[in-house]
């Protein structure tokens, strides 16, 4: 039986009349720039998530960058961020003119905790970015509690649930990403900002539209960076379904725990308070690399994501030069994204396991 890493296109079967209907409709309208379904979509996704202000952008790391400008971030000032995370999180520090720090992770559930933000911390330390890696979900109230905004990166954790409340709800303000294969995934590229912050919705909504509220007067050099209209025709479809995806996400994580996974890898652990919608679902091995070519030989999905962490990219060198991440190096080392998707069912999750346990029984190469 073939498991593939992902399944993006299984859950919107049931779908596809509606999500054609949609597009149909927006074509149909014509307002292609900032129409109705923009604006819908930023009233529900703000609804769907617990915040004032939902603002569409063009992907995951212009929110990033648009949201720390927002937040008052600029030249001179120190973003921490997580080495062990997709590259956007850190790379769209510097464009706001500002210096990523990188901190490191607790091993167990890949999220940053207050303790490794708090190692990372200068007197120009002026936001962090948390991200909620794979799907859990970062202590966003213990790190805002150490006195410096946090920007939420949840470019993975729609869906994901947490007893403070939802991930982009949780900091001064969060970004999403809408890329395909995300939990709430387009067509193509798109991304949002949620914060209950008036004035950083406000400058945001700016910034993404040339630093103009109307384009008559530019307040800011800002950028062209809009939720696309058809995008958000199809984003809001899927959004009515994301809670039940998420759930589906869950369930196989069950499936696998059920199967006997933790006995032959560490799984993910969910940070204390919180229910992720697992994103990825990673595993650690001190033997990944021949757990991964195992799982191959048997047409099993699975990837490394981030075998070189981010302070470790040539291109953040001038930032990591006395950098020290245990833990992060460890996870680097020792990760593997197995198959997770909303519709994996506990016979695709038995066959994971068994492929698993016989990668693992394998003399060690
Ligand atoms: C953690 C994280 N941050 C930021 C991004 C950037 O999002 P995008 O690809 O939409 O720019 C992604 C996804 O690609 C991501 O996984």
């Amino acid at each position: 039986m073939t498991v593939p890493l992902f399944d993006t296109r299984t859950p919107l079967v049931p779908l596809r009349g509606e999500i054609d209907a949609a597009i149909r409709a927006a074509v149909d309208d014509g307002r292609f720039i900032m129409g109705p379904n923009v604006a819908a979509f930023e009233e529900e996704f703000a609804a769907y998530c617990g915040t004032e202000h939902a603002i569409g952008v063009a992907n995951g790391t212009d929110a990033l960058t648009i949201a720390l400008r927002a937040m008052g971030v600029g030249p001179g000032d120190e973003v921490v961020v997580p080495s062990f995370t997709f590259y956007a999180s850190a790379e769209a520090i510097p464009p706001t003119g500002a210096r990523p720090v990188f901190c490191d992770v607790d091993p167990d559930t890949f999220c940053v905790t207050a303790d490794t933000v708090r190692a990372a911390f200068t007197p120009r330390t002026k936001a962090v970015v948390v991200v909620h890696l794979f799907g859990n979900v970062a202590p966003v109230g213990e790190i805002a509690a150490l006195g410096v905004p946090v920007l939420e990166d949840a470019a993975q954790a729609a869906g994901s649930l947490s007893e403070a409340g939802r991930p982009g709800a949780l900091g001064t303000a969060a970004t999403f990403s809408f890329f395909p294969s995300k939990n709430l995934g387009g067509f193509g590229d798109g991304g949002a900002i949620t914060t209950s912050d008036e004035e950083v919705a406000d400058r945001a909504r700016m910034l993404r539209f040339h630093g103009s509220r109307d384009k008559v007067t530019y307040e800011h050099v800002g950028y062209n960076s809009r939720l696309d209209e058809l995008q958000a025709a199809i984003l809001r479809v899927q959004l009515g379904h994301l809670d039940g995806w998420a759930d589906g996400r869950r369930a196989a994580g069950e499936h696998y725990r059920a199967a006997g996974l933790g006995e032959l890898v560490a799984l993910p652990r969910p940070v204390e308070g919180t229910q992720p919608a697992w994103h990825l679902y990673v595993v650690r091995s001190e033997r990944a690399d021949e757990l991964a070519a195992g799982l191959s030989r048997r047409s099993i999905g699975q990837k490394a994501y981030y075998r070189t962490p981010v302070h470790r990219q040539p291109a953040m060198r001038a930032y990591a030069e006395d950098v020290d991440l245990s833990a992060t190096d460890e996870v680097a080392r020792t990760h593997l994204a197995i198959p997770m998707s909303p519709v994996l069912d506990a016979d695709q999750a038995h066959e994971v396991v068994e492929a698993v346990r016989a990668a693992r029984a394998a003399p060690a190469a």
